[in-house]
């Protein structure tokens, strides 16, 4: 029995590194996954991707901004039309700003909280019906360490995986009684597309890196953070709930 045999999965900013890696986990497990993210052309793409490496794996694209409190409810009406049911949602959708708190713009606030707070919140909200109908349901929060380990200069996004930090825990106190499980993960630097391109330099460069701050020394492959999020989708995780996973190889900044 696979480990997430006949789930059905929403997986946001399912088209960047860890999404799209998790998707493929999700499938290579027996799950439904429905991917979100902003355009068609990079969906398309991942889709085509977990196809050819899980031969059968059923990938329903959307392409929607999550930043956007209208998309949620179209979103999980969409999946439940396809799919008939929901067990998982996982929220990890992200955007970053560079700006300093003393220079940081309204509007950049405004974006970063609509997509990286808002998002998980509305989600949550339009999916729980079906998460509570399915008697096991399960939410995960994608955060990053650096909702607990401060550093200079990205203070908006880590204010955003901070509250992201508080909204999973009070979701999980106020459905316990419904039997959904509502659990966090917190990345650490994990080697994606979105970085090679952010630094201008090569995945096998980056690979061979000296990471100072954390105690393994390296990036993540975006597989070592599936494996925890798959997990915590997963029945294993049966009595876990308002948790929060550090998948950051030991970051200490
Ligand atoms: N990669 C890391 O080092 C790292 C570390 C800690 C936390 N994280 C978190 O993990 C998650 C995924 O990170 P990643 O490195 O794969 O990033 P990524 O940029 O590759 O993926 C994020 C995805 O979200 C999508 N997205 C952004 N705004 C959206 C919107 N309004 N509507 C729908 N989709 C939208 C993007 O198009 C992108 O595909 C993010 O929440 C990020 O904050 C990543």
């Amino acid at each position: 029995m696979k480990r997430l045999e006949g789930k059905t999965a929403i997986i946001t900013g399912g088209a960047g590194g860890i999404g799209a890696a998790t998707g493929q986990l999700f499938c290579e497990e027996g799950a439904r996954v429905a991917l979100v993210d902003l355009a068609e052309s990079p969906l398309a793409e991942v889709a085509q991707r977990i196809r050819g490496a899980v031969p059968g794996a059923q990938v329903l694209e959307i392409a929607a901004d999550v930043g956007t409190e209208a998309a949620a409810a179209a979103i999980v009406k969409e999946v439940l039309a396809k799919f008939g049911a929901l067990h998982v949602l996982v929220n990890l959708a992200g955007i970053r700003s560079y700006e300093p708190l003393a220079e940081a713009k309204a509007e950049t606030w405004q974006k970063i909280l609509a997509v990286n707070l808002l998002s998980y919140a509305y989600l949550a909200r339009e999916a729980l019906p079906a998460l509570r109908a399915c008697g096991k349901g399960s939410i995960i929060n994608v955060s990053s360490t650096h909702a607990v380990n401060p550093r200079v200069g990205m203070g908006q996004y880590d204010v955003t995986k901070a509250g992201i930090l508080s909204m999973t825990r009070t979701l999980a106190f106020e459905e316990a009684p419904n039997k959904v499980r509502v659990n966090a993960v917190c990345p650490g630097l994990t080697l994606t597309p979105f970085h090679m391109k952010r630094l201008g330099r090569t995945e096998q460069d980056l690979l061979t890196e000296d990471v100072g701050h954390n105690l393994q020394r390296r990036w993540a492959d975006p597989r070592e953070v599936a494996f925890p999020i798959l997990w915590l989708a997963s029945d294993e995780a049966s009595f876990c709930t308002a948790s929060t996973l550090m998948v950051d190889g030991g970051t200490r900044v």
